[in-house]
């Protein structure tokens, strides 16, 4: 398995550019399944779980063709409306098929996700979107069986806006004649891409004046082109990473308004930024870090998927900085690790005490979930040394070209396989 070797303490800086969003990327490939007609899809990350996205468009009767980040989606014969688990376990992300299949064959049989590292994450808020808009839900063995004789539109209340479900109801509703509108749904900007991918197929989707999304049915969709849009998790994570090193970089192609509540913070804690339209510069800072309390939410609040690249940034503060994580239950594995390297964090629940110290240790560490590991990452960075990242395939699942982007940004990081390469 492949690991990183990072020889730390090198500031960063110059100019890195985001790949498109892996977030937004994923549920649109899996809104062609809602039409026969060709897609091209722009921008498309050349990651772990895109391409695992991709195997299940295959695999469900879809011709793939995918060269230089673009995707290109046709027909191949009849659509499959079963997933096998194989496919699934590699990725949570699979039972957002679950909407495209219902919605067109009124019956979808996907095997259960399990939980992951990050927490148990059922999907009980899809199902019971799915029951509203008129099918049974039933676990056999478990794969989910979700049939309807006939699906019919519906208001539906989300008991918490959570992404996945919005997307998968949002999907599945565009073709259930009537009007089905969904309330206390998520806002982040990938949702947002995938309403506009799907209104450009078509669909009928307009977001009311309380942001709840409002979706008249149409019979058909047809094919389309898109380029999603810029990932604003890799835009703060390199942010983030320039400040932590102490760097002067800037992260170009990017929304800068999706992580404004991330610049507020990087601000408060002392950084300069210049926000440009589409770039935003994190200047040079020797300063004090600022200890801040940073409490994770739904977007527009501050982004779960940062938190673990924040606290790496706050072991360096001066005081103690605390960090609440509001979304996941288990979501702070990359602590004990950050700990080995000399950080110094409590964590009681949700809560994370982070006291700052003066360096960081190059230590040897474990990866054990994406953003946790680019928290790593981030950590061997800054500490002077050398420090070895174990499990970069958990890595690999959202960050394109992250050696070669941290190179060109003045780190010193190689890709390792102990089993293959000679040391
Ligand atoms: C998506 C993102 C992930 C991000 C997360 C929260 C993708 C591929 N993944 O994941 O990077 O961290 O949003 O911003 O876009 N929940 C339930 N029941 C459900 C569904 C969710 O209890 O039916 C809970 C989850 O366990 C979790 C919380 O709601 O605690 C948020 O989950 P959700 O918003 O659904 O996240 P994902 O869509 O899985």
């Amino acid at each position: 398995m492949d690991r990183f070797l990072i020889e730390g303490g090198k500031k960063l800086h110059g100019t890195v550019h985001v790949s498109g969003s892996k977030n937004a990327a994923l549920p649109i490939l899996v809104a062609t399944l809602l039409t026969d007609e060709p897609c091209v899809i722009h921008r498309v990350p050349n990651l772990r779980d895109v391409r695992t996205t991709l195997k299940i468009l295959e695999y469900l009767g879809k011709k793939i063709t995918y060269q230089n980040n673009t995707v290109t989606i046709e027909p191949n014969g009849k659509l499959k409306n079963d997933l096998p688990y194989e496919l699934v376990k590699q990725m949570r992300a699979s039972f957002w098929v679950a909407g495209p299949l219902l919605a067109r064959f009124k019956q979808a049989e996907i095997p259960l996700p399990g939980g992951c590292a990050i927490g148990v994450r059922p999907v009980d808020i899809h199902l019971k979107g799915f029951e509203k808009l008129g099918a049974t839900c039933e676990t056999k063995a478990g794969n989910v069986l979700i049939k309807a004789d006939k699906l019919n539109a519906a208001k539906i209340v989300l008991r918490f806006p959570s992404v996945g479900a919005t997307q998968n109801l949002l999907m599945c509703a565009c073709l259930i004649a009537g009007e089905t509108i969904l309330e206390n749904v998520a806002k982040e900007p990938e949702i947002d891409d995938v309403i506009a991918f799907l209104n450009d197929m078509g669909a009928d989707i307009r977001v009311g004046d309380k942001g709840q999304l409002i979706i008249t049915g149409v019979k058909t969709l047809h094919g389309a082109e898109h380029t999603v849009v810029a990932d604003r998790i890799e835009t703060g994570s390199y942010a983030l990473a320039a400040a932590a090193t102490r760097g002067d970089v800037t992260v170009s192609g990017c929304v800068p308004e999706h992580n404004a509540i991330l610049w507020e913070d990087l601000q408060e804690a002392g950084f300069t930024l210049d926000i440009g339209p589409d770039s935003v510069h994190v200047h040079a800072y020797d300063g004090e870090i600022k200890p801040l309390r940073v409490r994770t939410a739904p977007y527009p609040g501050f982004a779960t998927d940062l938190q673990a690249p924040w606290m790496t940034l706050m072991t360096l503060c001066n005081g103690t900085a605390e960090v609440d994580e509001d979304i996941f239950e288990n979501r702070f594995m990359h602590a004990p690790e950050l700990v080995r390297m000399g950080a110094q964090i409590s964590t009681e629940k949700s809560l994370a005490r982070v006291t700052g110290v003066k360096e960081l240790s190059a230590a040897h560490v474990q990866a054990s979930d994406l953003r946790g590991g680019f928290a790593l990452v981030m950590a061997g960075l800054c500490a002077k040394g050398q420090t070895e990242v174990e499990r970069v395939y958990h890595i690999d699942r959202g960050y394109e070209k992250l050696e070669e982007k941290l190179t060109a940004l003045g780190a010193n990081i190689r890709r390792y396989n102990p089993d293959k390469d000679e040391f």
